[in-house]
């Protein structure tokens, strides 16, 4: 039997060792867990994700039920978490929830390096928070998690305005689509339904008539573009690196004001390892009351994929003995060690090559061996596997 196409089992100590960074991070910036269904209804995504979207065109895993409930395995975290939010009535009590989450998602893509059809993220949603401090401190998280992780990144953003900025910009962008003749299929399609997501075509992007392409930014609100201004001021203040990226406006519909992109130049064409932006009117458009939110999803795959063997190194003991009646010593030990530290014990008495070899091949950074002497002087030998040094020490002092 084997795994279906675009999934991947994961036996890699880099997910845990992630989900541990993040996590911590989040919860020091206020957000607490919460794990939603896998499986949801399929409308719940084709109202918020958006039914212009790909991912809820092209790449739904939806299916009815034996119930004959249209149900969806979930593209993206976000549509559940707001689903949490309205289901318990958090929007007419104005109450603020700060979320995060990680876990599957689904999407049908054509698998490559770097895009599954089951990936991880890690996400988080600030829902009730309108303050522009907020997308600063969601964009300083981000950062912090990358730089505890050791990861670079790049930071892209943009800015869409508000429904009426969008509104005004709309019929500007598509009379200038009308007049090309040369558009991709996709953008074609998108110009009907919905012509912003022609800004990030990578088709159309190097084609000579996107320089002309009129642009967002010129086209905002007064308040919007006071807002946008202010938010860069922020970032500087800050110290967050930031470049604009005019085309970027995300491949989900529910997006408004602030979005945004960390990506890696180590990763070829899937280069996004976590994106993210306000959507202040998606709650209502779920007939919920107006409440401001923003959020982001990291890649979890993309990310373990630059983190290295340095970056995730934690102390791991490999313990053995020389000799049958070493044994039991060597386990008193290894118990005591696993107390704090992650520690494999061999049962069987072996050579001192063989040891170190296994504990080589377990990736183990400490090696403690017990052979007659150690018993007889109470002491134990702990020899670092990448610095070569050694210590002696008490067997008290363990
Ligand atoms: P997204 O940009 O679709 O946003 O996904 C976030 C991240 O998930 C991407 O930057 C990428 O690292 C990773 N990702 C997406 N698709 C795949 C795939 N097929 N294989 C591997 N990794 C993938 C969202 O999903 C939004 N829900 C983020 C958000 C939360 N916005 C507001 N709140």
């Amino acid at each position: 039997m084997k795994k279906l196409k675009g999934m991947q089992d994961i036996v890699d100590d880099k997910y845990l060792y992630f989900i541990k960074i993040a996590s911590d991070i989040a919860e020091k910036y206020g957000f607490k867990f919460i794990k939603t269904p896998i499986l949801e209804e399929t409308i719940l995504f084709k109202r918020s994700a958006g039914d212009s979207s790909d991912i809820v065109n092209k790449e739904m895993y939806d299916f009815i039920d034996k119930s004959n409930n249209a149900i969806s395995l979930r593209p993206e975290g976000t549509a559940g978490t707001i689903r949490y939010f309205l289901e318990n009535g958090f929007d007419k009590l104005k109450q603020k929830e700060k979320l995060y989450y990680y876990g599957s998602m689904f999407r049908f893509e054509k698998p490559q390096k770097g895009r599954f059809r089951e990936f991880n993220q890690f996400g988080c949603e600030s829902i009730g928070e309108g303050s522009i401090y907020e997308d600063i401190s969601i964009i300083k998280m981000i950062t912090e998690i990358f730089e505890e992780l050791k990861i670079k990144y790049k930071l892209k953003i943009n800015y869409l305005g508000c429904p009426s900025c969008i509104k005004e910009y709309k019929p500007t962008l598509v009379e200038f689509l009308n007049k090309q003749n040369d558009l991709c299929e996709d953008c074609q399609n998108r110009l009907i339904k919905n012509p912003l997501r022609v800004l990030d075509c990578k088709i159309d992007s190097t084609k000579p008539f996107f320089k002309e392409i009129p642009l967002l930014k010129d086209n905002l609100c007064k308040e919007c573009s006071n807002t946008f201004e202010e938010t860069k001021r922020l970032l500087e203040l800050f110290n967050i690196d930031y470049e604009i990226d005019n085309n970027l406006v995300r491949g989900l519909d529910y997006y408004n004001g602030l979005v945004f992109e960390f990506t890696s130049n180590e990763l070829g064409a899937q280069d996004a390892i976590c994106g993210g932006g306000r959507y202040d009117y998606l709650i209502e458009s779920l007939n919920g009351k107006k409440t401001s939110a923003i959020g982001f999803g990291i890649g979890i795959e993309r990310v373990m994929e630059l983190l290295t063997v340095n970056n995730v190194q934690e102390d791991i003991y490999y313990i053995g003995g020389l000799n049958n009646y070493c044994i039991e010593e060597v386990i008193k030990i290894g118990f005591k060690l696993r107390k704090k530290y992650k520690t494999i014990i061999e049962y069987n008495a072996k050579s001192f090559s063989k040891l170190i070899n296994l504990a080589e091949k377990n990736k183990c950074n400490k090696f403690i061996l017990i052979g007659e002497e150690e018993l007889k002087n109470n002491s134990i030998r702990v020899k670092d596997l990448n610095t070569k040094e050694e210590i002696i020490i008490k067997k008290g002092d363990l």
